[in-house]
């Protein structure tokens, strides 16, 4: 008796210094989230692939894995416990927007199972039409981008280090598919690192002089280069951050996500000068907006991969940035989809 006694002493204790800490007069009172899905199949091949045979993939290509389930769900998981004062109530205070591919509208379903019981918070999950979405930019074409960016590729493709001589022709003779740009080598380095870690496949001999060292690098400066220049980290990324700063202003929802791929976290990551890694599975940024009687609605920005944490923290905006401040910083990065569409008329 008066040990149980005590033990509810001691979490009452416990409550209310908690409770301290927080009514401190910050409130959070709104989150912004991007999250990569989880593990998945390879999305491509190449000709000379000897494991290109869908029976290497029960799961079918593109598909999340086992492996990708639980780690979402462990992020699911992870996110209920730290944001759980701000979970949605209803359904209206929640935005929830998924990529149109089975891995992220997967990944949407067991992350959202993993913050609610009930199965009707299914339906919240919303999948725009390809063509409609300008927040996630999946599949819309805009040819100032594609030209800005094709100009930009051949730059950084012309100055490439010495020890990468020959590694266009060397590459396109080996895979049977030729190599053209940077992306070439996003997808391969991507399709190789799949199968070496998801499938633990043994790779052919000839990839030893390219992968895993040679290939990353150029994977990672193709990452880079999707946000690489200004007005590209404008036209890839303005829209999403017009809906997230205007939502910060008017407090509609209490929690936006996005569910998305390593693209659209690396073109955030790139645009806030904080790009260092291919975004790992289930990658994700928060935009966290706090409250405070003193200092009005500021931002704290994290990012996470698996157990790391990280503040970003932007230039001329640091630890809790006013929120007029933070929309002031990315005002070049910003379009309304109506903008968009004024830039992106060809
Ligand atoms: C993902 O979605 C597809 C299509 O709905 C389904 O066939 C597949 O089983 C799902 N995969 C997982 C891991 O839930
Ligand atoms: C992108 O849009 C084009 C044109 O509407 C369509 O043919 C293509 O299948 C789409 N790609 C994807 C991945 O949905
Ligand atoms: C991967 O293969 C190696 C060598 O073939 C083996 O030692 C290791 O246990 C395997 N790992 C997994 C996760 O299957
Ligand atoms: C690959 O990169 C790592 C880390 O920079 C380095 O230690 C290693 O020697 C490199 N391997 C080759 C084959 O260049
Ligand atoms: C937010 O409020 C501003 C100013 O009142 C308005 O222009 C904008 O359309 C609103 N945005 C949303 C998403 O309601
Ligand atoms: C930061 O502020 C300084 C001074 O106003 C300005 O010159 C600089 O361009 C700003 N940097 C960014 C990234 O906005």
């Amino acid at each position: 008796m008066t040990g149980s006694l005590a033990l509810v002493l001691v979490i009452l204790i416990g409550f209310s210094n908690a409770k301290k800490v927080k009514d401190n007069d910050d409130k959070l009172i709104a989150v912004a989230l991007m999250f990569r899905h989880g593990d998945r199949t390879i999305i491509t091949t190449y000709p000379n692939d000897p494991y290109k045979d869908l029976k290497y993939w029960p799961e079918g290509f593109g598909q999340l894995t086992n492996r990708g389930v639980e780690r979402i769900k462990t992020f699911g998981k992870w996110f209920k416990r730290k944001y759980e004062e701000i979970l949605p109530t209803n359904f209206g205070e929640m935005y929830f927007q998924s990529t149109n591919s089975d891995r992220t509208r997967n990944s949407s379903k067991y992350f959202i199972s993993e913050l609610y019981d009930d199965e009707k918070w299914q339906n919240v999950i919303k999948v725009l039409p390809w063509q409609e979405n300008y927040y996630l930019k999946w599949n819309k074409t805009c040819n100032k981008y594609i030209e800005a960016k094709t100009r930009y590729i051949k730059y950084l493709i012309n100055n490439l280090p010495e020890d990468f001589d020959g590694i266009f022709d060397y590459c396109t003779e080996k895979t049977g598919k030729k190599a053209v740009d940077l992306l070439y080598f996003e997808n391969l380095h991507g399709v190789l690192e799949n199968e070496e870690e998801e499938r633990n496949l043994t790779l052919p001999d000839w990839t030893g002089k390219i992968y895993p060292n040679k290939t990353q690098y150029l994977s990672f400066l193709s990452f880079s280069s999707h946000s690489g220049l200004p007005i590209l980290a404008k036209l890839a990324n303005g829209p999403l951050f017009d809906l997230i700063i205007n939502n910060f202003e008017n407090n509609t929802y209490k929690l936006m996500a996005f569910a998305c791929h390593d693209t659209q976290i690396s073109n955030i990551l790139k645009t806030f000068n904080s790009f260092h890694d291919i975004p790992k599975y289930a990658a994700s940024i928060i935009f966290e907006l706090h409250q405070t009687k003193s200092m009005g609605k500021y931002i704290n920005i994290l990012y996470k991969e698996d157990d790391n944490i990280r503040p970003i923290i932007l230039e001329n905006c640091t630890k809790n940035c006013d929120l007029k401040q933070f929309k002031e910083v990315l005002k070049p990065f910003t379009l309304t989809p109506e903008q968009w569409n004024q830039e992106c008329t060809n």
